[in-house]
């Protein structure tokens, strides 16, 4: 058996066709433009790309963007001043601190500054609690993303065995609460989970995002098993030639090819999920925050 490859590129296409819709509609029947600012504070290439990309894809879809590239050392006072004034502005309705920020700056201070109603990302303690509970709020955009795969690939999720490697509060902890919803039996594993293999055993869907790269065995898996693989590390590729580096997942996605029922591939399945849901949180909080 070999799986299905999950097509998250090409998904997150039809859903920023989708998304441009709406935009459009917002324009044309309530005058209203919504607005993303993305913020990044210092110099990680890989972070400066997924900015970039992200304030490129806000205007193809006929949105207002915004980008803000702050020096390593701005002082954190400054970025929380930054945050005060997207806060108060009428024309952005969403807003976006890259993570992780440099280390003299609190990332907890940076998230508690952004207006729940702007938190595009799902990260204020308000929005995590309505998340949990279960009310209507932004929802994360990787954890989304990766439902909306599972969704699409599976149908009803209902009754079926989640587990979920890694705990991080960006994707672990809120995709717990995504698959709750939808009565899965979830089980988060991380770095002292005794025995991965045996929990993986059992399990229809696997998500994983722990950042370690090719972690998960294919002959761990529950054959048939639906795999969301939300890695996206860098690792050497001496095979390319000298100094090249290729991108893999969490996921050793050639052992699991032959064993899971359907896989993300790395790059183009989960990463621009994340994006596209980004665009329609900002959609979303521009409805509401317009009443
Ligand atoms: N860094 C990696 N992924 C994300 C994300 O989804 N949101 C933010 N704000 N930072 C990130």
């Amino acid at each position: 058996m070999t799986a299905t490859i999950i097509d998250g590129k090409s998904y997150a296409e039809g859903l920023r066709a989708r998304i441009a819709g709406h935009v459009e509609r917002l324009k044309a029947d309530h005058g209203i433009t919504p607005g993303l600012a993305v913020v990044i504070v210092g110099e990680d290439p890989a972070s400066r790309v997924y900015v970039t990309n992200k304030a490129r894809q806000t205007a193809e879809v006929g949105m207002h963007s915004e980008k803000y590239e702050l020096a390593a050392e701005v002082p954190e006072a400054e970025l929380l001043a930054l945050i005060g004034r997207l806060n108060a502005d009428p024309a952005i309705h969403g807003i976006l601190v890259q993570m992780p920020v440099p280390d003299h700056i609190d990332p907890i201070r940076v998230i508690e500054a952004i207006a729940p109603e702007k938190d595009v990302d799902c990260f204020t303690p308000a929005n995590v609690g309505k998340l949990t509970i279960g009310l209507p709020a932004p929802v994360s955009c990787t954890p989304l993303g990766c439902l909306m795969l599972l969704r699409d690939q599976l149908g009803t999720l209902s009754g079926l065995n989640a587990v979920i490697v890694g705990r991080s509060n960006l994707v672990g902890k809120p995709m717990a609460q995504l698959l709750l919803r939808e009565n899965c039996t979830v089980t988060i594993a991380h770095s002292r989970t005794r025995d991965l293999p045996a929990l993986l055993a059992q399990a229809d869907i696997v998500v994983a995002a722990v950042g370690r790269p090719l972690m998960v065995k294919g002959e761990w898996l529950k054959p048939g098993a639906t795999v969301i693989d939300v890695g996206i590390n860098r690792v050497p590729a001496p095979e390319k030639g000298e100094g090249k580096t290729r991108l893999v997942g969490d996921v050793d996605y050639e052992s699991a090819l032959g064993i899971a029922g359907a896989i993300t591939p790395v790059p183009g399945g989960v990463g621009p999920m994340t994006i596209a849901c980004l665009l329609a949180n900002t959609v979303t909080t521009a409805s509401l925050i317009n009443g």
